[in-house]
């Protein structure tokens, strides 16, 4: 037997070793204002821009999005972390985030929730599946239209930890010519 040198790590912090989705903020409308929430656990679910989202009935994007079926994902990059971080300790309920934080919403192609001017890029959403919500607070979302602003990417998107720290994507491994099976993956 080799011996080996890990300890308990707690299940309910599994969380943090796996690779979140990048924090994104969700923008909503419920047909009398706008909202903007932030959020961690994301990921995409199938090709064909098919996304799994967790937001709960803590939130009150969570009425919007139930009220509505729409929303816009807007990935921030890096530079917006703090101000993205700030969207995430306060309600809409009781506080206009868009002006208290500094982000501009714009109107978007296919859903009414806005996009965010800041973020560089937005996708467009909506409900293409909610049977887990009540249960998991679990959307599936279809991206309708989604939109980007290469020139300010930077750095790209940040992760969050699970813990409050955050980390960037300064290096960036190209694997492209070893992605052998998936090369269709690798084009633009
Ligand atoms: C870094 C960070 C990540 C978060 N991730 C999530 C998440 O994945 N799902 C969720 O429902 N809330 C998440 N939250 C909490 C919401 O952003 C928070 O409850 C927010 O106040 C909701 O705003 P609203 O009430 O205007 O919808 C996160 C907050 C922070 C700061």
């Amino acid at each position: 037997m080799t011996t080996f040198d890990f300890v308990d790590y707690p299940l309910e912090q599994v969380h943090r070793l796996l690779e979140p989705g990048p924090v994104i903020m969700v923008s909503t409308f419920d047909g009398r204002r706008a909202n903007l929430m932030t959020n961690g656990f994301n990921m995409p679910v199938a090709h064909g821009a098919l996304i799994g989202l967790i937001l709960g009935p803590w939130d009150h994007s969570y009425d919007a999005l139930r009220t509505t079926g729409e929303c816009v994902i807007a990935i921030p990059s890096i530079d917006l972390a703090e101000r993205v971080v700030d969207v995430g300790n306060v309600s809409g309920r009781e506080v206009d985030k868009w002006q208290r934080f500094g982000f501009t919403p714009a109107p978007g192609a296919v859903v009414r929730a806005p996009l965010v001017t800041e973020c560089f890029a937005n996708i467009e959403c909506t409900v293409a599946d909610d049977r887990l919500v009540d249960d998991h607070g679990l959307w599936i979302l279809k991206g309708e239209r989604a939109w980007i602003d290469p020139g300010r990417r930077g750095t790209g998107e940040f992760h969050h930890r699970g813990d409050g720290t955050f980390s960037g994507n300064a290096t960036t491994l190209d694997l492209r010519r070893r992605m052998t099976k998936w090369r269709y993956l690798t084009h633009d």
